[in-house]
């Protein structure tokens, strides 16, 4: 069967994008789901390539039993939209700089990600940027990809 191919995407590829990646990897295995889904992060920019997630996303994450310190950083690359079925962008910037970098052609793919929360209608669908703020910060990203992550999976495969 075929695999769904899913890039979750934010700026740094340190705080949002490998919490998303690391939550939906876990509830891909309580589900056992794994084989049924390629799934990858990345950043539109380029400062953290090669290094691991930001150590406040790592522990907010090891709260909830899911370790992420395995992932490492890397930039977005044009080739990835060709690749991937599903480009899940944290916010309207991360939309912007992946549309500048793809062909039209692609841009359907290039999604909020945060438009499969089940709250969607009632929010402007944005994770807010982590890095630059305090710890409570994490918790609300956390709460968000959570949703979002069970939201993402029912509606795209059910089988
Ligand atoms: P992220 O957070 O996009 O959620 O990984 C950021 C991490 C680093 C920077 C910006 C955002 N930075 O400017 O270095």
């Amino acid at each position: 069967m075929k695999k769904t191919k899913v890039l979750f995407v934010c700026l740094g590829n340190i705080c949002r994008s490998p919490m998303a990646h690391g939550y939906f990897r876990h509830l891909l295995e309580d589900n056992k789901k794994q084989s049924q889904f390629e799934i990858d992060s990345a950043g539109t920019g380029d400062w953290h390539i090669g290094k691991p997630p930001d150590s406040r996303a790592i522990q907010m994450m090891k709260q909830q039993g899911i370790d992420i310190s395995d992932l490492r950083a890397r930039t977005f690359d044009p080739q990835d939209a060709k690749h991937y079925d599903y480009i899940l962008a944290m916010d309207d910037d991360n939309v912007a700089q992946l549309k500048q970098k793809t062909n039209l052609e692609d841009h359907h793919k290039i999604q909020l990600f945060l438009q499969y929360a089940d709250n969607s209608k009632d929010q402007p669908c944005q994770v807010p940027d982590p890095y630059f703020g305090a710890d409570k910060g994490f918790e609300r990203v956390f709460t968000m990809i959570e949703n979002a992550s069970k939201g993402f999976l029912s509606q795209v495969r059910n089988d």
